[in-house]
């Protein structure tokens, strides 16, 4: 048999859609699907899922169930091969356990041992005489005792061996405990201890509610090695890219509200909901998953990101946004006042200034738009086509057909690139994306070298230094990198500037690039000063280049045209005047500059 509670996972975390999908044709109708009946012959579908309820109905033959009942009456399964079935379809691990004999669920004392943690917290909270301080800093953070209830809140004791000795009581196994990372080893030998000190805790559900892990806010304020907040580790039964913290709290209001937010912390959804938002939850430390993803996609398709508007919070909103895209679903983005979370908008002006800056959520590429737009990229040409380097991913990463559709169109008003032009850079893969205006393709033989340096130790600088990740992608689009594999390196970093593998299906050749340069030993002295001399050089290389590609239009074409090119060819002198003196006092690229020119002579 399979656990209960295994059953209702799977069947909570299952795309009901996706699964009949796979054996009847259904159409979006509204917020149902519909097809023909496949259970009675019919011209007309009368044949319903209905995800929000994860339901079935078929009016024409009267059959009507959950995504089991349907695999058992359409393919004859048995029930636990249709929860194997979904579950495998799902993430989710169903292990068949034999009934009777010591317990038939093999994760039990994990489950066991939290519920037991979460009740000794629960207590000292609001029971215990030494909780009061814990009481008081939640009081003083606008959390009475009904919201800290509702999330169960709890607080740990200022001590090592409080859990620890209480958990003896219990008979609870250490090991277990230690697995879970509610004990902690010392060093030196000795008894373990309790991971969590001084803390007010948030424990960690799944969705269907049951204790995974626990999450701890430390009294006051962190130093001496105790971070801020401390999340239980990774367990047998805590997989932290797995689950939202707040879901189980937050699914039927997100299924009404047909909408969730995500907003970065524990405090963030309980202060939300003490003021009465409830569609709300946090990844846990870390950025979206791609299970997140689908897991939201069971309650709503519309998601709004509530991140920090600093640059890390920005590139975590885009990162976040590109894994919803991928899934299907709708990112938009709320930005809040500098310095603001969500918790501090809450305490401060209550739900109303929270729906206030909610109401001007703006769409993911529209506030990717609107950024470049405050940066300048759309004053010339060059910077609008690096513009397009940075709105590309996101239109690649929309799946939806008639969302993409839109993207392109917003692009193609933006950059004045015509639909087209954009749909085929679609179409091509990432790497080979973006090379407008061709070099003529000639020997260039030291400066080439010199180019193709530049772009290896600006990737090393950006490997061993993450930090500059965001600067450069604001100087160099992954198209001024002459070398594919550097290419295509440079735009998985601007996708995840904490990435530390390629993904999968990537180019060999850049795999072995990306390793080689993981493995150079080479320390680069002065970041700062890296960083401005390389990317000087690529610049200067993608204006020659493009300068090149002009003169060779100016040759071929008419004199209307002609004054336009000229027009561009000035403009890219004076964004070559602007570069740093040492680029262009550098008698090997000016040379590189007056070679091209040359060889484009030539040809004519
Ligand atoms: P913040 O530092 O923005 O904290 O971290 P916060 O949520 O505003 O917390 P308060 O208001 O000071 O209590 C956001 C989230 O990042 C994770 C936590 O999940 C936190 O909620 N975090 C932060 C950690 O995991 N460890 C830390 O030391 C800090
Ligand atoms: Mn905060």
């Amino acid at each position: 048999m399979i656990p209960d509670d295994v059953v209702e996972e799977v069947r909570a975390r299952a795309d009901i859609v996706g699964v009949i999908g796979e054996f009847v044709q259904l159409k979006k109708a509204g917020r149902e699907f519909r097809g023909l009946s496949p259970f009675k012959k019919e011209k007309t579908p009368s044949f319903y899922v209905i995800p929000a309820k994860a339901f079935f109905h078929d009016f024409s033959s009267g059959e009507s169930g959950d995504v089991f009942s349907f695999l058992m009456k359409h393919q004859g399964m048995s029930f636990v091969d249709a929860v194997k079935y979904v579950g495998a379809r799902s993430g989710v691990d169903v292990r068949e356990v034999r009934k009777g004999r010591g317990g038939d669920d093999p994760w039990r004392p994990y489950h066991e041992a939290s519920a037991q943690a979460d009740s000794f917290f629960r207590e000292r909270l609001w029971e215990w005489e030494g909780g009061e301080a814990a009481r008081r800093y939640l009081e003083g953070r606008g959390i009475d005792r009904e919201a800290g209830e509702r999330f169960g809140l709890g607080y740990a004791p200022d001590e090592w061996g409080a859990f620890r000795e209480a958990a003896a009581v219990h008979g609870l196994d250490e090991g277990i405990l230690l697995e879970l990372g509610l004990l902690k080893k010392s060093e030196k030998g000795g008894d373990p201890y309790d991971a969590f000190r001084n803390r007010v805790v948030f424990p960690i559900e799944s969705v269907t509610g049951r204790v995974l892990a626990f999450g701890g806010r430390l009294l006051g304020r962190e130093g001496k090695g105790a971070p801020k907040y401390l999340n239980s580790p990774e367990s047998p039964i805590f997989h932290k890219g797995e689950v939202l913290y707040g879901l189980s709290w937050a699914r039927n209001h997100i299924r009404r509200d047909a909408s969730v937010m995500v907003v970065e912390g524990f405090m963030d959804v309980v202060s939300l909901a003490a003021v009465g938002i409830r569609n709300v939850v946090a990844p846990l430390g870390t950025s979206l998953t791609e299970s997140h993803a689908r897991l939201l996609k069971r309650y709503t398709t519309q998601v709004r990101l509530l991140f920090d508007s600093d640059p890390a919070g920005l590139r975590a909103t885009f990162r976040a946004a590109d894994t919803l895209l991928g899934q299907g679903l709708h990112a938009s983005v709320v930005t809040l006042p500098d310095g603001e979370d969500p918790d501090s908008v809450a305490r401060s002006g209550g739900a109303d200034a929270v729906r206030g800056f909610v109401a001007q959520a703006v769409d993911v590429l529209d506030r990717k738009i609107a950024i470049l737009e405050e940066r300048g990229y759309f004053d010339s040409i060059e910077k609008t086509r690096r513009a397009l380097d940075r709105l590309l991913p996101t239109l690649r990463a929309a799946r939806d057909a008639r969302l993409r559709d839109i993207y392109v169109t917003r692009v193609a008003e933006r950059t004045g690139v015509r639909r087209e032009t954009l749909a085929q850079e679609l179409s091509t893969a990432p790497a080979r994306a973006a090379r407008v205006g061709k070099a003529p393709v000639r020997r260039r033989p030291a400066p080439r070298f010199r180019g193709l340096g530049a772009e290896r130790t600006l990737l090393l600088l950006l490997i061993s230094h993450r930090e500059w990740v965001e600067k450069s992608a604001e100087r160099v689009g992954p198209s001024d990198l002459e070398d594919g594999a550097n290419r295509v390196i440079f735009e998985a970093l601007i996708a995840d500037p904490d990435l530390v593998a390629l993904p999968e299906g990537t180019r060999p050749e850049a795999v072995d690039r990306f390793e080689e340069l993981n493995a150079d030993p080479e320390t680069l002295a002065d970041p700062a000063r890296v960083f401005d001399d390389t990317v000087a050089k690529i610049e200067g290389n993608r204006i020659s280049r493009r300068l090149d590609a002009i003169e060779a239009e100016i040759r071929g074409s008419g004199t209307g045209e002609q004054h336009r090119l000229i027009r561009d060819k000035e403009e890219l002198m004076k964004e070559i005047q602007a570069l740093p003196v040492d680029w262009r006092r550098s008698g090997k690229a000016l040379s590189n500059l007056g070679r091209t020119r040359q060889g484009g002579r030539e040809r004519q």
